[in-house]
């Protein structure tokens, strides 16, 4: 089969990208378009360090077909927030020093992201199997999961916050 050109938009940004029917949507992120953040550890779905959010799900890019992500939405880590704007997720991270070496810690930021998406309240035990797929070799994970609960506080508070601002508008 020929390369053919896909469509898809990364964290915002409309792309178009010529590719080879066999090359993964990690291979396309990272080597094509740049996006440098998501991170190639295995290549075969075991440590997640590649995981990026497509259409609403967290995914190992390494696992999906470039081909697959036609007309897809991606996020990875950089789309989530900023140095100055941060996401809740990458700000817990940074407070509790739950990144060491770091080569993890998109992966593992986007997978949290994903979790509170779906789960705004999750247990310990729920954190712990939504970043199974995460392998981390510095931390032992503790400082993660801390981050994780604080992370799920923050945003607890902040949605509150502004819906009693809109009760009193
Ligand atoms: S690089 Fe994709 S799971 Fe390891
Ligand atoms: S912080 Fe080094 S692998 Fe997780």
């Amino acid at each position: 089969m020929e390369a053919k050109v896909i469509h898809l938009t990364v964290n915002g940004r409309a792309h178009r990208a010529l590719v080879e029917p066999n090359l993964s949507l990690l291979h396309v992120l990272r080597e094509l378009l740049g996006y440098t953040d998501v991170k190639n550890g295995c290549e075969k779905g075991d440590c997640g360090a590649c995981t990026v959010i497509l259409n609403g799900k967290a995914v190992n890019s390494c696992l999906v077909l470039a081909w697959q992500a036609e007309g897809a939405v991606v996020v990875t880590d950089t789309g989530l927030g900023t140095l100055e704007h941060p996401h809740p997720v990458q700000e817990a991270f940074a407070d509790l020093g739950a990144a060491q070496c770091g080569y993890c810690t998109p992966g593992m930021v986007v997978s949290a992201k994903a979790l509170l998406d779906e789960n705004p309240h999750p247990s310990e035990a729920e954190i712990r199997e939504a970043l199974s797929g995460n392998l981390c070799r510095c931390t032992g994970y503790g400082q993660i999961v801390h981050a994780v609960q604080l992370a799920a506080e923050k945003m607890v508070t902040a949605e509150s916050a502004e819906n009693a601002e809109e009760k009193t508008r």
